[in-house]
């Protein structure tokens, strides 16, 4: 078997362990693991830093699925006062830490440079705060230097742009260099590299940039590059990887290899929907404890680490809060709010053609966070579309295997540690 040389950077944790802090951040790369050739594994920490609060993490997510914000006043049954100002981070909440985001060290060009990046399977492109984002854009966070790796190369009159619905936007040049990711190196690797970016996408001072895994989801370059899943396929053991998300702790992705020890019971696989670009599937059954009926339809779901609330068509976002006392959509706080002494129920959910598998989310995944003294912001918010996104929400009390190969996403329960 060929060995690699290089000092793995991939840090497996065995045990739930207390969350480390982001000074402490380096000192998780000092262990190796014990994979094969075309596994590996990638850590993930969770990022204590406030950045968003409820209604800018649902703005966020609307922007990302290009939804005018506006939209949500509109909507048809929006019980929203037509005076309020929008999503853009108006609301003040207390910058109590949740899951708002898992981050991944990735390594940028030769000698590596230690970046963090958001493992994203909701949007296709890798790209990078770096040198050529003016400063007044950066808010402390490491940045890949192109100049100091000797495999950096500039790609002349090539560039890549994102714009959202409500108008933020990222953009810049491109370069191709060597990555690193758990202990795969990928040469020649698509960077997208920021001139320019909303002031709304720079606030946290530990992301280093985003790191898009949509399945054949084209990335914003233009002319077309090949995307970072374009470049991994070749080097994994099994064309797949692996979510391992954890409430409230660090988690792991896990790259090439399914980890047998990692979920109970038996994965249940779901076809992604031809054409969608995005891993979308089919939900088929939901019930909320408490509810005497399952619910039946074909729910189009994206699963998407990149998103951390978990949004649902109106129906469904009515029907479970329907079993929340007290629970209401505020206009105030710009989404579903709930008394925080509330019990949430968990929210169970299957498919037709399986009837020995369910699974569920525990109720108390669905506080997002305290908005006030009583009131906290629901976990579980309108998408406003007819279809869902699965955000870390839902996809932390989940295994969820992403397969590449079969075009096709497999889901297992897991031992949950809170
Ligand atoms: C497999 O998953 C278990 C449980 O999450 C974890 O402890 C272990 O480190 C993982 N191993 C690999 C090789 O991914
Ligand atoms: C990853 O590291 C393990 C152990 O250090 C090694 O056996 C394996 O070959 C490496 N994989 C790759 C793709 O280099
Ligand atoms: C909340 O913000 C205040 C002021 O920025 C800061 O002093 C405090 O440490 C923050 N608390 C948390 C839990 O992040
Ligand atoms: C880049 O564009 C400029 C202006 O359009 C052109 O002069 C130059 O030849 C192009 N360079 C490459 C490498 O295509
Ligand atoms: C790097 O990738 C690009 C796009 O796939 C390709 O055109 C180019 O030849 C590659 N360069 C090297 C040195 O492999
Ligand atoms: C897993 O699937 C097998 C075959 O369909 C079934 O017999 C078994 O009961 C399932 N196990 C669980 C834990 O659901
Ligand atoms: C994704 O692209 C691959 C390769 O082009 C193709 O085989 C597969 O059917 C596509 N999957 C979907 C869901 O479109
Ligand atoms: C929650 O607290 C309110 C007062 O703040 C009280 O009226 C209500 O009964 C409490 N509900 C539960 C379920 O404890
Ligand atoms: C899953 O849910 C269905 C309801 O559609 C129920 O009939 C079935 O018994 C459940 N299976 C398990 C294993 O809980
Ligand atoms: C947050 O909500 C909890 C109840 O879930 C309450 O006990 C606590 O006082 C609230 N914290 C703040 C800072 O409002």
């Amino acid at each position: 078997m060929r060995r690699s040389s290089l000092a793995p950077l991939a840090l497996l944790l065995g045990t739930a362990t207390a969350l480390p802090s982001y000074g402490h951040l380096n000192d998780l790369l000092s262990r190796g693991n014990k994979n094969q050739d075309g596994e590996f594994a990638v850590d993930l920490v969770r990022n204590d830093n406030y950045r968003r609060n409820g209604a800018a993490e649902l703005a966020w997510a609307y922007a990302k699925y290009n939804k005018n914000p506006k939209d949500f006043h509109m909507g048809g049954n929006s019980r929203v006062s037509p005076g309020m100002t929008g999503a853009t981070g108006t609301v003040v909440a207390n910058n109590q830490s949740y899951d708002r985001e898992y981050l991944s060290p990735i390594y940028m060009g030769t000698p590596g440079q230690l970046c963090w990046l958001d493992i994203d399977t909701g949007s296709g492109d890798l790209w990078l705060f770096s040198t050529d984002t003016p400063a007044f854009y950066l808010d402390g966070q490491e940045i890949y230097h192109p100049k100091n790796s000797h495999t950096s190369v500039d790609i002349a009159n090539a560039s890549w742009s994102i714009t959202y619905g409500d108008g933020s936007y990222a953009g810049g040049g491109i370069y191709r260099d060597t990555v690193q990711i758990g202990n795969v190196t990928l040469h020649n690797a698509t960077v997208e590299s920021a001139t320019a970016v909303s002031r709304s996408l720079t606030t946290d001072p530990v992301m280093s940039g985003i790191l898009g895994l949509a399945l054949n989801h084209s990335s914003t370059t233009y002319p077309q590059q090949p995307t970072l899943l374009d470049s991994l396929r070749p080097t994994l053991e099994k064309n797949l990887f692996a979510a391992d998300l954890k409430y409230q702790n660090a988690g792991q992705y896990h790259f090439g290899y399914v980890n047998e020890s990692a979920y109970t019971g038996n994965i249940t696989w779901r076809d992604v929907l031809p054409q969608s670009g995005f891993w979308e599937f089919y939900l088929q059954k939901i019930h909320v404890q408490g509810d005497n009926v399952w619910r039946m339809h074909n729910w189009p779901m994206v699963a998407d680490t990149g998103t951390t609330l978990l949004l649902l068509p109106t129906d469904l976002v009515e029907l479970y809060w329907s079993f929340v006392p007290g629970a209401y959509m505020s206009d105030v706080y710009y989404g579903w709010v709930f008394p925080c002494n509330a019990t949430l129920p968990g929210f169970d959910f299957g498919f037709a053609d399986d009837n020995t598998w369910n699974a569920t989310i525990p109720g108390h995944y669905f506080n997002f966070q305290n908005v006030s003294d009583t009131l906290c912001y629901g976990g579980i918010q309108d998408s406003m579309e007819p279809f869902g996104i699965l955000g870390d929400a839902f996809l932390k009390a989940l295994y969820v295997i992403f397969d590449m190969e079969h075009s096709r996403v497999g889901l297992a329960a897991k031992k949950l540690l809170s």
